[in-house]
């Protein structure tokens, strides 16, 4: 068995239900481009509101972390991962959540104790010393010499504000040397594999915490380096979990890994992200703005780094990599089944319509480079605008040669040329909790009149298949089979206008999935949902299996306007609409 399988099968058998993992882009969430840690999706329940499936719960949770994108080359970093998760919603505490991590550790994972070594809190003006964990600590034999303190590295939080608190941290001796007796958390040698957070506090934005009404236990594990450390290999693209994409990249290129490792890496790391995001709900397509930047700035490094492996690049290089993904993955994350030729189809088309342009591109940047000048504004914007070279490609290879790129002045010229990512203007790279404005709240109501139009407008079978907001706008993608004809875009905005100007109460009750399906409450995903539903009704014009929040009065929203009906996908429509 697998690590993932014989995490969860141990946490159900404490009591744990499992929940799915969500999707990697945050639904109704445009605070953050992506899920970053198991615990994002869970805020709400951590904060207070009760979970369906009951006080504990585990998970395997997709993860992206795109802030260290450019570190990936090396041995430990990854873009995607996934993060194994146990949670306490204000049921078990401390001394619970140490002993199971205890136990699962060294009985079902046999890891000998004397490889261990753990952090508590140190305790500063505001929370004290954490006791508890230090004593249970000692209670299950880990030495005194084992067990440091810190402050800093003992307190957890995700961005500046929301759910947080104190936490353990379970360190391994990753090495053949000695074992030290005495565990020092600057010795590089022990590496953490598990966190244990005692969320208990919430942090304001202005910095202030308090309490929160209830006592949690979020816990995080990353898989890839979890198993790295079972299987004893330093690198973690030695591990099983990547063996079969790296021996296809060596078998590809026809070039050993030793001396190769960093484009292999790149190239696995990379190509793993783009398929999780392309086959991802949300239907992302590599574009310049938000997530499908990052899908574009992925694919397109994997590429040039195949490039530098000598791979024909108009080959399928990429589609047999993708397929060993999909096919590995695809067991647990039904997404990537549904969606699997839209991934291959994703990488097929930006891989040409990169390729076109990328051997010009290099040329022209060798070309520039050859009397060693740095990298000024003008050529990085023209590499960009012309060669399709996003601009940390450029700094990649200008780095790659000691070269620098006038950053500051690509960005001036991206503003000038009105092609700024909305992203980077709205802070959306910086990341952060959910944060749920007022503009988006009206956005996630209008989506579900917008639904309910399109039923009554088009075909009572249209189905919502993903939605996104940001404070300006949002995008609904709906099944249907033929563009939208002017008349019927003209009849889906009056529609909804008229329940706007109606005045409908927005209302909230949760029952019994069974029920609230078979009472025709709307749903994406039947399976997504635990067996407690909350539905949200409109009038009685829409009725829809739904987390919140929304406004309590349709009058609220102002006026509804349709500004873009397109393809998404095969047999997916995309709306983009406002509210003015
Ligand atoms: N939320 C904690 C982490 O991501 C467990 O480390």
């Amino acid at each position: 068995m697998n690590l993932k399988d014989l995490y969860i099968d141990f946490f159900v058998s404490k009591g744990h239900k499992q929940i799915p993992s969500a999707p990697v882009v945050p639904e109704n969430d445009p605070s953050v481009l992506f899920n970053t840690a198991g615990m994002l999706p869970l805020v709400p329940y951590l904060t207070g509101q009760k979970h369906p499936y009951g006080k504990r719960l585990c998970d395997y949770q997709k993860c992206i972390r795109t802030n260290d994108l450019d570190s990936v080359g090396d041995t430990t970093h990854h873009t995607f991962f996934e993060m194994l998760g146990n949670w306490s919603l204000g049921d078990y505490f401390k001394e619970e959540s140490i002993t199971w991590s205890f136990e699962f550790l060294t009985e079902v994972l046999h890891i000998p104790v004397n490889r261990l070594g753990v952090t508590v809190f140190a305790g500063n003006d505001l929370i004290p010393f954490d006791e508890v964990s230090y004593n249970k600590w000692l209670s299950l034999g880990i030495p005194e010499a084992r067990i440091a303190k810190t402050t800093e590295d003992n307190f957890w939080i995700a961005g500046d504000s929301g759910p947080c608190g104190s936490d353990t941290e379970i360190f391994y001796f990753r090495s053949d040397d000695e074992i030290p007796k005495h565990f020092d958390v600057n010795d590089e040698r022990f590496v953490e594999i598990w966190n244990n957070v005692f969320m208990e506090f919430f942090k304001e934005k202005d910095g202030t915490i308090s309490p929160l009404p209830q006592k949690n236990v979020d816990t995080g594990m990353g898989v890839e380096r979890t198993t790295a450390i079972l299987e004893g290999v330093n690198d973690n693209y030695l591990s099983s979990i990547w063996k079969d994409v790296i021996d296809l990249i060596v078998n590809i290129s026809d070039l050993p890994y030793e001396g190769h490792e960093k484009s292999m890496r790149i190239i696995a790391d990379h190509l793993r992200t783009a398929v999780f995001i392309a086959a991802d709900p949300a239907g992302i397509k590599p574009s310049n703005t938000d997530q499908g930047y990052i899908l574009r700035r992925l694919i397109r490094r994997a590429i040039r780094h195949a490039k530098q492996l000598n791979i024909d690049i108009n080959s399928d290089w990429e589609q047999q990599i993708a397929k060993v993904i999909l096919n590995k993955y695809k067991n647990y994350y039904k997404e990537l089944e549904e969606n699997y030729n839209v991934v291959l189809e994703v990488l097929q088309n930006e891989k040409i319509k990169f390729n076109r342009t990328l051997e010009k591109g290099l040329k022209e940047f060798t070309k520039f480079t050859q009397n060693q000048q740095n990298i000024d504004a003008t050529t990085a914007f023209h590499l960009y605008d012309t060669y399709g070279f996003p601009i940390e490609l450029t700094m990649e290879l200008a780095t790659e040669l000691g070269l620098k790129v006038d950053e500051e002045g690509f960005k001036q010229k991206f503003k000038e040329h009105q092609d700024l990512s909305r992203t980077a203007s709205s802070g959306k790279f910086k990341g952060g909790l959910a944060s749920n404005g007022e503009m988006e709240i009206k956005y996630h109501t209008a989506t579900h009149l917008l639904n309910a139009a399109l039923k009554v407008v088009v075909d009572k079978n249209v189905h919502q298949k993903g939605s996104n907001i940001t404070s300006e706008r949002m995008r609904f993608d709906f099944s249907c089979d033929h563009k939208l004809s002017d008349e019927e875009k003209q009849k889906v905005e009056d529609l909804v206008n008229q329940w706007i100007k109606s005045g409908f109460d927005v209302t909230v009750k949760e029952m019994a999935k069974e029920e609230a399906i078979s009472s025709g409450a709307e749903c994406m995903f039947i399976e997504k949902y635990p067996d407690i539903v909350t539905v949200y009704s409109i009038g009685d014009v829409s009725k829809e299996l739904c987390g919140g929040p929304h406004v309590k009065n349709t009058s609220e929203l102002g006026t509804f306007k349709i500004i873009k009906e397109e393809a998404s996908s095969a047999g997916v429509r995309r709306i983009k609409a406002i509210l003015e």
